[in-house]
């Protein structure tokens, strides 16, 4: 717990945080590379380029300093971050090498606005913050390695199946080179995947969403060819059956929610379909008792994944409906009946499907996803119906 004095100096430095912004993480993540360039092999460098996660971690770091006095306002994402941390095997005296860099950016980037009594006040909080993600880590490392098929840290498997999906899309079946069963996840979660290879500069951490309902024995997951994304490209041209890799157990916050008798509509954007998939073949596992609606956008026919799959399933089950964009139809596309809508996704045009007390769950890129919570808003469906997953560091819609 911190004191009084101690939370009334973090309060003050709001001003500037937020003055500094994201150039505060990415002077940090500059120093901890320079002064710790073990931690390349960790982290995914293209998160530093694009900036994605300097800005998630400055997020992170101005909301703690918001809700210093309120900690419970940050339990999502404590719990997001903590799973995220242990598909990178993330461990406890980590935290301090990421501690002391933290501290040193302040003091080198505050001037003489930063005093000792502020430094010290930070060094109390970070530790405070740092003790609750230990603890939140040590259980789930925990948990995942004594339920049954359960394991820590990275397990070899094997791919055992690759099948393309689409021009840019290829799924691969994983079971474990042991032979032994593997850990039940919850539909929506994802994997951690660790690669080292002679193609690769640095060994690389990549998640990716469980496509299938869990059955025990194997994972399937399906991974968009990225334009020179590293792993990817790997899988895609390297990669083949009989191949193995390092696995991670299933982690990740965005799982199902809805209760039995609640409408659930499953809302993707071309890769993003995945953890709808494995949302999608549970509910039909267990009979889910009220409506299913999956509603997919993608670029045209031939990067639509899954079509001939969802288009089966939906004359198989009364409960579940299909509707699909392709925002631009190719001439051919236009002579099949694979798509229902041309252009981007607009929810108005599928209201009638839409209840408003339904559980929505939605992963594609970031503007498409911000893009679906404003027509859920204006249809009058509350911000906390929608649930969804960022396929790259976390940052709020
Ligand atoms: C929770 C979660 C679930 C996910 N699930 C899936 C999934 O089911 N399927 C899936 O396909 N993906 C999924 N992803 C994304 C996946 O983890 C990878 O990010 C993705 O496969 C790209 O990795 P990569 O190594 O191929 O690309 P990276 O090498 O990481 O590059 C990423 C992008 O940055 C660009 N880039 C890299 N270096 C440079 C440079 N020097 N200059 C300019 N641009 C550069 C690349 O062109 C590329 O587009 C998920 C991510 C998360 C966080
Ligand atoms: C209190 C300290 C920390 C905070 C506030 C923090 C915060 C974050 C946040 C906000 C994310 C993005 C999560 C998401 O996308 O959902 C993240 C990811 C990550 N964190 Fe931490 N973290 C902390 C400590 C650490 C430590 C000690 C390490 C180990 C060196 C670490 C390594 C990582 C890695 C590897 C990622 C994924 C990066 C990527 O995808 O590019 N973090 N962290």
């Amino acid at each position: 717990m911190l004191d009084q004095a101690t939370i009334a100096v973090i309060k003050s430095t709001i001003p500037l945080l937020e003055s500094a912004g994201p150039a505060l993480t990415e002077h940090f993540y500059q120093r901890m590379f320079r002064d710790n360039p073990e931690l390349k092999d960790v982290f995914n460098l293209a998160h530093q380029r694009s900036g994605g996660q300097p800005l998630a971690l400055f997020n992170a770091v101005a909301a703690y300093a918001r809700n210093i006095d309120n900690l419970g306002a940050l339990a999502g994402a404590v719990e997001r971050i903590a799973h995220k941390h242990t598909g990178f095997l993330i461990q406890p005296a980590q935290y301090h090498i990421v501690g002391s860099h933290l501290l040193a950016t302040l003091k080198e980037l505050g001037g003489e606005a930063v005093t000792e009594e502020i430094l010290t006040a930070w060094g109390k909080a970070y530790g405070v913050l740092a003790n609750i993600f230990i603890g939140r880590e040590s259980e789930i490392y925990q948990e995942k390695a004594e339920q049954p098929g359960g394991w820590q840290g990275g397990r070899p498997f094997v791919i055992t199946h690759k099948q393309a999906e689409s021009d840019t899309i290829t799924s691969f079946v994983l079971t474990p080179v042991d032979g032994l069963p593997v850990l039940d996840f919850q539909p929506g979660q994802y994997l951690s995947l660790k690669l080292a290879h002679p193609d690769l500069s640095y060994q690389e951490i990549r998640q990716y969403s469980l496509s299938d309902a869990p059955n025990g024995r194997s994972y399937r997951i399906s991974v968009k060819r990225e334009s020179r994304g590293q792993v990817s490209n790997l899988l895609h041209d390297k990669l083949q059956q009989g191949d193995r890799l390092e696995v991670m157990p299933p982690a990740g916050d965005f799982v199902l929610t809805a209760r039995p008798d609640q409408a659930v509509v499953l809302i993707s954007a071309g890769v993003g379909q995945t953890p709808m998939l494995s949302m999608l073949n549970q509910l039909l596992a267990m009979g889910h008792g009220a409506d299913i609606r999956w509603l997919h956008a993608c670029e045209q026919g031939a990067l639509h994944g899954f079509k001939q799959d969802i288009h089966t399933k939906s004359r198989q089950h009364e409960r579940l409906l299909s509707r699909v964009w392709y925002r631009v139809p190719t001439e051919q596309d236009q002579q099949g009946e694979d798509y229902d809508f041309t252009g981007t996704m607009v929810l108005a045009q599928v209201q009638d499907l839409l209840p408003v007390d339904a559980h929505y769950y939605c992963c594609g890129p970031l503007p498409f996803m911000a893009s679906i919570k404003q027509q859920l808003l204006a249809l009058g469906v509350s911000g906390e119906r929608l649930h969804y997953e960022v396929f790259g560091p976390h940052q709020d819609l």
